[in-house]
């Protein structure tokens, strides 16, 4: 099978990473890739994610089976809308079934419509009307921007009076991030969070595997959100049955509603959950594997993951091409120092990192040159370990990280959280 992998960042560096050990891949190509991808198959750095035209055609060019979607951006841009278009399978929903993603008010909508468990919320289009719902609000607000904002549009506010001075502020700079003009305000949930990916082939959704995030900068949950700076799977200290009560409570009404709407979703369902006391709360659907998530999900995948991904697309899921070792994984993302305020370029990274077999390293956005790499900055690395189980591997991944660093231009400005997968 001929692979297409739509993205450049370490997620898709994973996918990547996976798919060429499957033994159904025959050749794989990038749009546009990355210094990991440029590896082991074709890149394409002048296909942004986005450039669906060029997607199209390049894809039939080379006589792509399999176009994978990595980023939610592609999947706004009707990526999937349009390989489909063109008889190819597509591992990735069309741009109708990325709104789960895309559209904070669409997705809260959707979860009332279909009895999923979400926090309780309105939606507000102007000052007076977030005015007038946060008058008798009590306890903690959470605000949420209707567009795609890349990360920036989620508000996490200790009462209604701060969220209603973010909302002043946004409506008067007619600033709201993703350039929209409609508020998601819900209710401040508490409870420890977990990520439950599940394959979908526009019939059937399965939750198959699940992982917990880092996204603050700092240790200890201190500092600025991120994109994310580590990862672990599977997640430690929750009830044994969350994947039979998610698969209950969450993903089978997720299905029933999208059938119900004339949505074959084909692809990962991402369901970004809290533990509250009253059991697993939606916070947000992605419409996407995650990142770092799907770093420490690929080096728990045995068998065919590219028949896998293959059979969701053409809409007949083997869910047993691909089994999930009972071994896990632990994530650390190295980034530029000034992260996520400042992106620093570093160059002259050794592509050939030189880590041990139970160790592996996905690169962000990067370039690869004479057996060196260039990087933007921003989340440049995530060394990724298995153990037999999460202490084990996050050992590894530290102790990995500590010889890496001695092989890394001396000043290179790279930072990393102490704490990922300390349990
Ligand atoms: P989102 O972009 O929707 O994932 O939100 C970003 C982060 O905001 C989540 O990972 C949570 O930590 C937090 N968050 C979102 N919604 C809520 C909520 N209803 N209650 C508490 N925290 C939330
Ligand atoms: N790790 C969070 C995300 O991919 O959205």
């Amino acid at each position: 099978m001929r692979i297409l992998v739509v993205g450049g960042g370490a997620r898709e560096d994973a996918l990547s990473w996976r798919l060429a050990a499957s033994a159904s891949c025959e050749a794989l190509f990038h749009a546009p890739g990355n210094a990991g991808t440029a590896a082991r198959g074709t890149n394409w750095p002048d296909v942004s994610a986005t450039d669906v035209r060029t997607i199209v055609r390049r894809a039939k060019e080379e006589k792509i089976d399999l176009v994978v979607l990595g980023p939610e951006t592609a999947i706004a841009a009707g990526a999937g809308d349009k390989c489909r278009d063109a008889g190819i399978a597509v591992f990735g929903p069309n741009r109708s079934g990325g709104r789960l993603e895309t559209s904070k008010v669409f997705a809260k909508r959707f979860m009332e419509r279909h009895g999923i468990p979400t926090a309780r919320f309105r939606v507000v289009h102007n000052i007076d009307q977030a005015k007038r719902v946060l008058d008798d609000w009590r306890g903690g607000a959470v605000v949420k921007a209707d567009g795609l904002a890349a990360g920036k549009g989620v508000v996490v506010c200790d009462d209604a009076a701060s969220a209603l001075a973010l909302l002043t502020d946004w409506y008067a700079r007619n600033a709201i991030p993703g350039g929209g003009h409609d508020v998601v305000i819900e209710e401040r949930l508490s409870g420890r969070e977990v990520s439950v990916f599940a394959i979908a082939d526009g019939r059937a959704m399965v939750p198959v595997a699940a992982a917990c995030d880092y996204k603050r900068a700092g240790d200890d949950d201190k500092g600025p959100n991120t994109g994310g700076m580590g990862a672990y799977s599977p997640p430690a200290g929750f009830p044994d049955d969350l994947f039979d009560v998610v698969r209950e409570r969450v993903v089978a009404p997720a299905l029933r509603g999208l059938l119900a709407e004339g949505e074959e979703y084909r692809g990962v369902l991402y369901c970004g959950l809290m533990q509250t006391a009253r059991g697993p709360y939606v916070i947000e659907f992605n419409a996407r594997f995650g990142d770092p998530e799907t770093q420490v999900l690929m080096p728990r995948v045995n068998g065919d993951f590219a028949r896998y991904l293959k059979s969701a697309a053409d809409g007949a899921l083997q869910i047993d091409a691909a089994t999930w070792s009972e071994d896990a994984c632990a994530g650390v993302v190295l980034a530029t120092s000034r992260y996520p305020y400042e992106n620093t370029k570093v160059t002259g990274l050794p592509a050939d990192l030189g880590l041990p077999e139970d160790v592996v390293a996905f690169w962000g956005t990067s370039t690869r040159e004479n057996g060196t790499v260039s990087s933007p900055g921003g989340r440049v690395l995530t060394v990724a370990a298995r153990g037999t189980d999460v202490a084990a591997a996050r050992a590894r991944a530290y102790d990995a990280i500590g010889e890496l660093k001695k092989r890394f231009p001396p000043g290179t400005p790279l930072a990393y959280r102490g704490d990922i997968a300390r349990l």
